[in-house]
């Protein structure tokens, strides 16, 4: 299968470079393809701007809708294209990041930003002319994951834990990335912990991340509720008799 490892630490002999290498290593034994986007070392740029989307004549075209034009004039910037090219051909596509600040590092949410423009993550109209999102879009059929390094412990993230459940901290990704555009969310991969790990401590990281990435095609994606499966009212709110007494991200898994 095809794997588009999208990785996003500035120091290749970090926690996460070494596990970076210790998965893709893993992956090429099990015979995979994989292609990566290492945006420190590709110094991608994750600043959108204008031009992005080709020269705008006018001087007065806005960003989100310059996209949709960009892309029926095949005028989006070289790099952006060809990180779309990627993500078409990937079959499962990985993001393998630290938690900084309860998120991605900025060059990764910039690479988001610039990658998924209108016409490519966002906008893309069915033949009913209703929008695709939320488990369909243009990334349908294609699984992804999260890898991600924490210096809090696993206890910081549980349900009740001081730093909000991992399930809250990673819904923008999961839920507002991944699935919004129509790929099936794994459950993440976390290390927590990360800034004391005995040699023992990272054995089982390496040996704990190679399980998971030998069942990437086969584990049971987070249940998230499709938004036209009926399950949300006119105005995408969750209908009142299902979940009725949860709220929160919680109640978009079903
Ligand atoms: C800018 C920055 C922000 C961080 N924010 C968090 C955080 O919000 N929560 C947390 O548990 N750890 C946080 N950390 C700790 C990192 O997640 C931790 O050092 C990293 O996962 C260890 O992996 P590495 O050695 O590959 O960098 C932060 C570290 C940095 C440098």
């Amino acid at each position: 299968m095809n794997i588009l490892w999208v990785f996003a630490h500035p120091d290749t002999r970090s926690l996460n470079g070494a596990l970076r290498d210790a998965a893709l290593a893993e992956l090429g034994k099990a015979g995979h393809r994989v292609e990566q986007s290492d945006l420190y070392r590709m110094n991608w740029n994750p600043v959108v701007r204008a031009d992005d989307y080709g020269h705008d004549p006018t001087g007065r075209l806005h960003v989100a809708t310059a996209s949709s034009t960009a892309l029926r004039r095949g005028s989006l910037a070289e790099d952006i294209v060809t990180e779309q090219a990627k993500l078409r051909r990937a079959d499962a596509v990985v993001l393998q990041f630290p938690l900084w600040w309860f998120s991605m590092p900025a060059i990764l949410k910039g690479w988001v930003d610039r990658v998924f423009v209108e016409g490519f993550g966002y906008g893309i109209r069915s033949e009913g002319g209703s929008t695709r999102r939320y488990g369909d879009g243009l990334m349908s059929g294609k699984r992804a994951l999260v890898v991600t390094s924490m210096g809090g412990s696993e206890y910081t993230v549980s349900t009740r834990g001081i730093n909000g459940s991992l399930e809250e901290l990673l819904f923008p990704i999961h839920h507002g990335i991944f699935w919004y555009t129509g790929m099936s969310v794994l459950p993440p991969v976390l290390v927590a912990s990360a800034d004391r790990m005995t040699p023992k401590d990272y054995r089982a990281a390496v040996d704990g991340l190679a399980d998971r990435l030998s069942t990437l095609f086969t584990d049971s994606p987070i249940a998230y509720r499709s938004q036209s499966g009926g399950n949300y009212d006119e105005n995408f709110v969750l209908r009142s008799d299902l979940a009725p007494d949860e709220f929160g991200v919680r109640v978009h898994v079903g």
